[in-house]
């Protein structure tokens, strides 16, 4: 079955994934393409609404993005946000200006004329702006329907042709009645049903990947990853046996964590799960080593030798599972199919499994639908809410080489961390908290002995995608309650420091 869909053309802006996201959290299944797309590609892909997103650009230079007029007469629905409202204004006659100084951040919107995109919203409002250029003048046969102090035309529209311009972000949370604009663009103005939810979404896999596999055989490397997790769990749930899965245990999992994954997929789901304990393997070739690339290096060849030694037992099959996510499908080739994730420890698989055809069931999906998806086949919160984790594991958050002990050590204080914060009721809010073994050890005092053991540093960040971050303002006395239980539960520990540095100039992760 075909879903209704909208198309959310990128021209560009920072928020574009996020427009998408919302479409689809109401329900209507949306992709973002490029803007590029020729008017016989948009009719063939059949939308029921068209959203052209913000971008950096301005219409008036002739290197910009710009749209041809064809596309307003496709009987399609249009929605253009900020550069995307300004490139309707343009391109149908209307004025669009450069603005003094640009205009960024909660603004106060008046809402005048009723129309079907704005029911429901008040006359004043908070909305949230980021632009420089404006829209002076709209297009003949258009209507202003709300001003802000300096936008005569802060969102505007033909009711008749369906054609709607935002100059403000709808998409951020910031805008009050952002969402009900858009809810209102897609049910009033598209007439959308509403036919995308998870629920649909299982249901319909399942059936397509009974199809598409059959009575093949199928593989899949699980990390304990979100990803990996829910792409086997729907593939199990469609041909069960015929699915393998391999979890390459490299001995650098948080405390408990190889236990859980065989707990929840093996004993729980009765998938056929084969774990490689390789742990000794991974310790003895890390040995003496302390450069942290050489550490990545060798944990990325080691895991894909693990891997390849386990599928050669397993012999041929037909398909392998990739964890492709919707955000990879994009960022890899615009839209374009997904090149195999760059990510180390599955990114070599490929070449030493011999299967025909890589199988990517979440490809459609964001991360947050990907948990939901998780939680609609049954996965314990544990799994689908676990927090972002290096393939190179407790490796890169032990400061120069790795041993046994030092892994025992930051094992045991991370554990107490992540409880705490838990147990406050602030895991929700944080992005990513772990354990840091520095490596640098101080002098201590402990009943009448001095010591000589190591600094252990917490770090937890705020975040929404990794690629900047935070640190989380963890109130005093959950640090203080880790400080006094990592000292006093945990051997070769003497001292408890807080990272309070931001990406940028720190990273995320220590190594
Ligand atoms: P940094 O430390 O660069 O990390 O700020 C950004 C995000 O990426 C995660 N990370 C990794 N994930 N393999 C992964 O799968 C890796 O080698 C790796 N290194 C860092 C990190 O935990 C954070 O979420």
């Amino acid at each position: 079955m075909q879903h209704e869909r909208v198309l959310v053309l990128d021209f560009g802006g920072q928020y574009n994934q996020l427009i998408a996201r919302r479409v689809r959290d109401l329900n209507v299944y949306c992709d973002l393409k490029p803007c590029d797309m020729t008017v016989e590609e948009i009719r063939s892909y059949d939308p029921i609404g068209i959203i052209f997103t913000g971008g950096p650009n301005s219409v008036y230079d002739p290197a910009s993005p710009h749209v041809p007029e064809a596309i307003f007469s496709l009987g399609i629905p249009v929605l253009g946000i900020c550069y995307g409202c300004q490139l309707i204004a343009y391109t149908l006659g209307g004025k669009v200006e450069h603005a003094p100084t640009s205009e960024y951040g909660k603004r106060e919107v008046r809402f005048g004329k009723a129309s079907p995109l704005s029911v429901g919203v008040p006359e004043r409002s908070i909305c949230w702006m980021s632009h420089t250029d404006r829209v002076t003048e709209v297009p003949a046969g258009f209507e202003v329907l709300a001003t802000t102090e300096s936008c005569p035309a802060a969102v505007f529209g033909c009711a008749e042709k369906n054609i709607y311009g935002i100059q403000f972000h709808p998409e951020v949370v910031h805008s009050e009645y952002g969402n009900l604009l858009l809810k209102n663009f897609l049910f009033s103005v598209c007439k959308a049903k509403g036919d995308w939810t998870m629920k649909n979404f299982v249901a319909e896999q399942i059936g397509r990947l009974r199809e598409k596999i059959g009575d093949k055989k199928v593989l899949c490397a699980m990390s304990g990853g979100v990803d990996s997790a829910v792409a086997a769990t729907l593939i199990h749930r469609a041909v069960g046996s015929q699915l393998t899965c391999v979890f390459v245990d490299h001995g650098l999992l948080r405390k408990y964590e190889a236990e859980e994954v065989m707990q929840v997929f093996r004993d729980g789901l009765g998938m056929n799960l084969v774990k490689a304990d390789a742990g000794e393997r991974f310790l003895e070739k890390l040995a003496g080593v302390s450069d942290p690339e050489t550490k990545r290096k060798i944990i990325g060849a080691e895991f894909i030798k693990v891997f390849e030694a386990e599928a050669k037992q397993i012999g041929a099959v037909d398909f392998l599972v990739q964890g492709t996510i919707y955000p990879d499908v994009i960022e890899s080739g615009k839209g374009k199919s997904a090149v195999i994730k760059s990510h180390h420890n599955v990114g070599g698989l490929p070449s030493v499994v011999d299967f025909q055809e890589i199988i990517e069931p979440l490809r459609d999906l964001f991360k947050d639908e990907v948990r939901r998806v998780g939680t609609e086949l049954g996965l314990p919160d544990s799994v689908v809410r676990r927090q972002p984790f290096p393939g190179p594991g407790l490796a890169v958050r032990i400061m120069g080489e790795i041993t046994r002990e030092k892994l025992e050590t930051l094992r045991d204080a991370d554990f107490i961390f992540r409880d705490e914060v838990a147990k406050a009721g602030l895991d929700g809010q944080i992005w990513q908290y772990f354990a840091v073994l520095t490596s640098c050890k101080t002098v201590g005092v402990m009943g009448d002995f001095r010591t000589y053991e190591n600094v252990i540093a917490l770090r937890a960040v705020t975040s929404v995608d990794a690629m900047t971050a935070d640190w989380a303002r963890i109130p005093y006395e959950v640090l203080e309650r880790v400080s006094n239980r990592i000292a006093n539960e945990v051997p070769h520990a003497n001292r408890i420091v807080y990272d309070i540095t931001g990406k940028p100039p720190a990273t995320i992760e220590w190594e």
